[in-house]
């Protein structure tokens, strides 16, 4: 049977959501592979959302709102552009960002919402099910989509990416502005150590390993990683397993 992608929609209220309604009332085809779910502005999609959906299956997420300038609440899709450019950076490390699009569709654009979804589940419908369906990578593909996830709930990076246009347009309580090409080198170094971190976390969940071990299986060198375990001991998130031999092993205890 031939692949028909299952692709979700969130769709904002003021702008996408009439757009779809007017390409309904309009008669104007489109691809039924969309489930949509309407937010009252696409800067209330937290990232957390698309992460879970992955790891639920779905082959694709489509996240739709006003243009810019245009959002009834001012600058929830200027929030939506960065949260999404983070995310994408995320899901570009496992091969998984073209499963993502942001876009912009007005109440006035039933065609453009047709083309959009025409053009995105064609998108899905050659990369294939998601790697999720496929029971021989499942599992790392999960502990890799929990690690996104995860890293997305980090409230340090929550709080960098919901200051980002305020650091980098009026700046600091000091009055600096970051420019925004080293504000970004920041935010790609805290991106890189927090999603290392909850993969290593996902990797020791459930049996303790020891550094060498965990630094084979996730292809970093040994060092890097005993760095990453001596912070997450230092937030009270993992443990020492067992001694064998002066070798330590640790162990996640971190609580989902
Ligand atoms: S209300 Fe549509 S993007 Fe904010």
């Amino acid at each position: 049977m031939a692949f028909e992608p299952k692709i979700l929609g969130f769709l904002c209220n003021w702008c996408s959501y009439a757009g779809a309604d007017l390409a309904g009332v309009s008669r104007i085809q489109y691809p039924t592979n969309i489930r949509v779910i309407r937010v009252m502005c696409s800067g209330r999609v937290d990232p957390v959302f698309i992460a879970e959906a992955f790891i639920q299956g779905i082959d694709g997420v489509l996240v739709l709102g006003c243009h810019l300038g245009d959002c009834h609440y001012i600058s929830g899709n200027y929030e939506a552009e960065l949260k999404m450019k983070m995310l994408s950076k995320l899901l570009s490390v496992i091969d998984f960002s073209d499963r993502l699009n942001l876009d912009w569709v007005s109440a006035s654009e039933g065609n453009r919402f047709a083309q959009i979804v025409g053009d995105f589940t064609e998108q899905i419908r050659k990369l294939g099910p998601s790697p999720v369906k496929d029971k021989k990578h499942k599992k790392n593909i999960i502990d890799n989509l929990n690690a996104i996830k995860y890293t997305l709930c980090d409230s340090r990076l929550r709080a960098l990416v919901a200051r980002q246009r305020e650091l980098t347009t009026e700046g600091n309580v000091y009055g600096d502005i970051i420019p925004t090409e080293e504000f970004e080198m920041i935010l790609n170094d805290a991106i890189e150590n927090e999603f290392v971190r909850h993969i290593i976390l996902e990797k020791i969940k459930n049996k303790g390993k020891s550094v060498p071990d965990i630094a084979k299986e996730i292809k970093i060198e040994p060092h890097k990683v005993l760095q990453h375990i001596v912070t997450l001991r230092a937030r009270g998130l993992v443990d020492v397993d067992q001694i064998n031999e002066e070798i330590p092993t640790f162990i996640s205890i971190k609580v989902d």
